[in-house]
């Protein structure tokens, strides 16, 4: 009977205001309220498909605590039947085959980690500014003279899959298939992905797993200077490892960068004071930028697994639950975020947002998608200061990454 009971255990439960959350339209559009609610439940939750939590010094410990692991999703491990008849496939937060260091526990996940880690400090970042600029002022440059464009689709998708492309040796002809491969990855990450959806998905792998491994040999024949020659010519990792590594990152690097650019000009356009602060101040937009990693993070949820029974501030969680981890919820805890629902750029402990999770898999884009994110909005504005939104912004339909799929704007002139 195991199987069935899982697939009870795992369905999403209507009435449920957790799964409301999860895969509801409110969810999507304005999940803040209903986050308020399940955090009012107090600390750690028992939903109908697993344990969650809202609490910011409990997401915060869990992320930090070895005795929660991460582990494949559900889709991996119920016999295909029942997957099907279950109707609902996946819990985050593993959508790729093989597994990346998103989904490994130490010790795989260090040996996976590391060999990126060193492309992705601050400094190594910061030597990637000028090429953030030039992207940035080019797309600027072709916007269309009278001013109307979706800010989405021709500016914050193209600045960060340019950079990520270029850092691991793709060639910008191949940027929009990677765009069109994350359309349909994307919504595994969900709970409640429909079977079609899923298979869509599997489908979309397969093939750029493929281009992946020709990418790979003709790095190996002809290395360049991007971290993707790096780690194939270290052959430390095998060609599943490398692939898993590449779609990680082209991933990772350009479907949350987007939306943290898209979730700024909606929280700047409704705020227009605080638009006017970062006007005045350059040196404002990293303030802008953390406290919209705050306010309406592009990741909103991920999840762990524990690996033995804990004990979470007296709710006793046995090993081999789900506990999901909202980190939308940890970051409008009014216990650590006075007036948790208020865009303020003025805030002094926005950093302690968990945007970009905590402990091990705490991002290693950070620093990157801080730099693109600060660069690109300051340059728009500078270049677009009278830009307004041009109608209601189209949510993607996406509930765990959190973000427009179109956002008409009119630029205005050019200043
Ligand atoms: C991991 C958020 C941009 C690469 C993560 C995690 C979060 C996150 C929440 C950890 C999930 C967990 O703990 O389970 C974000 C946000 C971004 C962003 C909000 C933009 C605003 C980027 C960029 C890259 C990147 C630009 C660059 C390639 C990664 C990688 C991991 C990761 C490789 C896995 C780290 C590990 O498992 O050790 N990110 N990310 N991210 N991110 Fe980002």
């Amino acid at each position: 009977h195991g199987a069935p009971r899982a697939i009870l255990r795992w369905q999403v439960r209507r009435g449920d205001p957790f799964s409301t959350l999860l895969s509801g339209r409110q969810g999507l559009h304005d999940p803040y309220p209903l986050i308020d609610e399940l955090r009012g439940r107090g600390g750690m939750i028992r939903t109908s498909v697993s344990f969650a939590t809202f609490d910011h010094a409990q997401v915060r410990a869990i992320l930090r605590d070895p005795r929660f692991g991460v582990r494949p999703a559900l889709n991996t491990e119920l016999p295909a039947p029942w997957r099907k008849l279950a109707g609902v496939v996946t819990v985050p937060p593993n959508p790729v085959e093989p597994p990346s260091m998103l989904v490994l526990d130490p010790p795989e996940h260090t040996r996976m980690r590391k060999p990126v880690a060193s492309a992705f400090t601050p400094r190594a970042i910061a030597r990637l500014r000028e090429r953030v600029e030039v992207v940035t002022a080019e797309l600027l440059e072709a916007m269309p003279a009278d001013g109307s464009v979706d800010l989405i689709t021709d500016f914050a998708a193209r600045v960060p899959i340019a950079i990520i492309a270029d850092m691991l040796g793709f060639p910008p002809s191949d940027r929009e298939m990677f765009l069109r491969w994350g359309d349909k990855v994307t919504p595994l990450l969900d709970l409640g992905t429909s079977w079609r959806t899923y298979r869509a998905a599997m489908a979309a792998i397969e093939t750029m797993n493929d281009y992946l491994a020709d990418h790979i040999a003709t790095l190996r024949r002809a290395p360049g200077e991007d971290i993707l020659s790096t780690l194939v010519s270290s052959g430390d990792l095998s060609l599943r490892e490398l692939q898993a590594g590449a779609s990680l990152l082209m991933g990772a690097g350009f479907e949350t960068t987007v939306n943290l650019i898209g979730n700024a000009v909606a929280a700047l356009s409704a705020h227009p004071g605080q638009l006017a602060l970062a006007q005045a101040d350059p040196d404002r937009w990293p303030d802008v930028v953390e406290e919209t990693l705050r306010f309406d993070p592009p990741v909103q949820t991920t999840a762990r697994q524990t690996l033995e029974d804990v004990d979470v501030d007296g709710v006793r969680v046995r090993a081999n639950s789900t506990v999901i981890l909202s980190l939308a919820g940890a970051n409008r805890d009014p216990a650590v975020f006075p007036d948790p629902h208020r865009f303020d750029i003025d805030r002094r402990n926005a950093k302690e947002h968990v945007a970009f999770s905590s402990g091990v898999h705490s991002c290693l884009g950070a620093s990157l998608a801080r730099m693109e994110a600060v660069h690109a909005l300051r340059a728009l504005y500078t270049r677009y200061p009278d830009l307004r939104l041009r109608g209601e912004p189209v949510r993607r339909n996406l509930f765990t990454l959190h973000g427009f799929e179109h956002m008409p704007v009119d630029l205005g002139p050019v200043a």
